[in-house]
């Protein structure tokens, strides 16, 4: 038997990068996973994960839920729910990449990053809550960019995603006494659509890092399967930093 036979998933943004890998490693360990998506490509490329799941045997749903719409996040929790029958495991993951001087900003890009990253991930876990039972996991992705800044241009991403510091630690004693677990994931650099691994800045990326690289989303999604999985049962509140030494 695997991991997480029996459980059921809710990844937020698992039409691509780091979310498809997640969908794809917790379905392998077992899990019935729905994910969200949002745009036409996203669409197409549900489709694909879905289909690579059901390959190997496992069960996907696919939802078009906007992280920024409040009543899609909570929509796409109940459906989750009520068409795999249970919600053991919630990883908010949806997110997108704001980056410019701070002076451009505009109101709107600010509400939505806040509303995308933090708002959301809150309502998610509103929703999520009376479902979870007792071993169940809450999972953010943040990034590294929430704990240490090494270059302009990143304060709406940084702050938007620092939220899930907070969210993480004070919600890991709220959930504490179900035996809920509740941790923020911290990527760097990762090679996705968001960020190549061979965009413009890559290798300058690459020289922050102590490692000298970039990670796969597999990388990620392989400390998302061990903290909802047994391995996962005593670590809470943790905020844990997956990238290649580059806040060392
Ligand atoms: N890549 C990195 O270097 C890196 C580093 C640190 C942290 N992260 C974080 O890791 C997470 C995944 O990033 P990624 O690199 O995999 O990005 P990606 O390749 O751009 O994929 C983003 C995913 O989020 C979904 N998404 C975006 N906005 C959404 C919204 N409003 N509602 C619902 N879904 C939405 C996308 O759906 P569609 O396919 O429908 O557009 C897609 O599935 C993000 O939170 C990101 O901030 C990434």
């Amino acid at each position: 038997m695997s991991t997480l036979t029996g459980k059921v998933a809710l990844v937020t943004g698992g039409s691509r990068g780091i979310g498809a890998a997640v969908v794809r490693r917790l379905a392998r360990d077992g899990a019935a996973v729905a994910f969200t998506y949002v745009s036409d490509l996203g669409a197409q490329r549900a489709e694909a994960v879905v289909a690579e799941v059901e390959a190997l045997g496992g069960r996907a749903l696919m939802i078009k839920a906007d992280s920024a719409d409040p009543a899609a996040v909570v929509e796409a929790v109940r459906r989750t729910a009520d068409e795999l029958g249970r919600l053991d495991v919630l990883v908010n993951n949806a997110g997108i990449f704001p980056f410019g001087p701070m002076e451009e900003v505009t109101l709107e890009e600010l509400d939505r990053a806040l509303a995308v990253h933090a708002r959301a991930a809150f309502l998610a876990v509103q929703a999520a809550s009376p479902h979870l039972p007792a071993g169940g996991r809450i999972i953010s992705i943040g990034s590294n960019l929430a704990e240490r800044v090494p270059f302009g241009g990143v304060a709406l991403y940084s702050m938007s995603k620092a939220a899930l510091g907070g969210l993480t630690r004070a919600l890991a004693r709220e959930f504490g006494p179900r035996d809920i677990t509740v941790n923020v994931v911290h990527p760097g650099s990762t090679d996705t659509d968001m960020n190549p691994g061979d965009g413009q800045d890559a290798d300058d990326q690459r020289a922050l890092s102590a490692l000298g690289r970039f990670l796969a989303p597999d990388d990620v999604a392989a400390t998302v399967a061990h903290l909802a999985g047994p391995g996962g049962r005593h670590i809470t509140g943790a905020a844990i930093t997956v990238d290649a030494g580059t806040n060392a």
